[in-house]
């Protein structure tokens, strides 16, 4: 005999996540969007998919290190424009810090974000910082609970590196364009085994540009992805 099953309704992705916590959408500071109407064009894709919130977190390491005056008087011109064209998205500002030797100078003006104090962190791409032991513990040691951005993109990144940095308590945020292969096989790769091993926090879109909409806009279709949405952290920083 046969049964009729309803398909389950279909599930929009961003009002799922509430959340988007990894960008570079703040005009000017890094290397992200070069303008207030790029940014703008960037928010609005996140509203129109259903995002309620935006973090955003301009690079601060290495070749950029937009001052704390810098961030909150971009931002605050950035609110006004969301306000003024009645975006309905609430937007803050944190950072994407390179683990770098310079983040112990003070520990205590960090820009963290959610209940839980959480830093993202990024490494360079090619080789691990022979310190990052001795670097991450001292965030931790300070309140601080590590985000690991984009762990799926760094080439040193063993799946055993991976397990350890599960296993020690790093949260791990993979980039939607992973999935969808922007980065590569090889992180293509990574980031499903991540999605498998149910390893994956949070997902952001590390967007800097709007020619990164239509990509993101294809990742959140992703089979797998869209599975496990009830698994990610995204809706607590809400
Ligand atoms: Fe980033």
């Amino acid at each position: 005999m046969w049964f009729f099953r309803p398909s389950p309704p279909p599930i929009n992705l961003g009002a799922e996540l509430t959340v988007e916590l990894h960008n570079h959408v703040l005009p000017g500071l890094d290397d992200g969007a070069r303008s207030m109407e790029e940014a703008v064009q960037m928010i609005f894709f996140w509203a129109e998919m259903g995002y309620q919130k935006v973090i955003t977190t301009p690079h601060i390491g290495a070749t950029f290190r937009p001052s704390p005056h810098q961030i909150e008087e971009t931002y605050s011109r950035l609110c006004q424009c969301l306000h003024e064209q009645e975006i309905p998205i609430f937007l803050t500002a944190a950072a994407e810090y390179l683990l770098e030797a310079e983040l112990k100078a003070d520990l205590t003006a960090l820009r963290a974000f959610g209940p839980k104090r959480h830093l993202l962190i990024e490494f360079g791409f090619w080789v691990l910082p022979p310190r990052w032991q001795e670097l991450t513990f001292a965030l931790q040691s300070a309140g601080y609970t590590i985000v690991i951005a984009h762990p799926e993109r760094y080439e040193f990144a063993t799946r055993e590196l991976l397990r350890r940095w599960y296993e020690q308590g790093f949260y791990l945020q993979l980039n939607l364009l992973s999935l969808v292969g922007y980065y590569g096989k090889a992180a293509l790769q990574r980031a499903e085994y991540l999605l498998e091993k149910g390893w994956v926090h949070f997902v952001g879109s590390d967007m800097h540009s709007p020619s990164q909409i239509a990509p993101l806009r294809k990742a959140l279709q992703h089979k797998t992805l869209r599975r496990r949405f009830s698994t990610f952290l995204n809706p607590s920083l809400l």
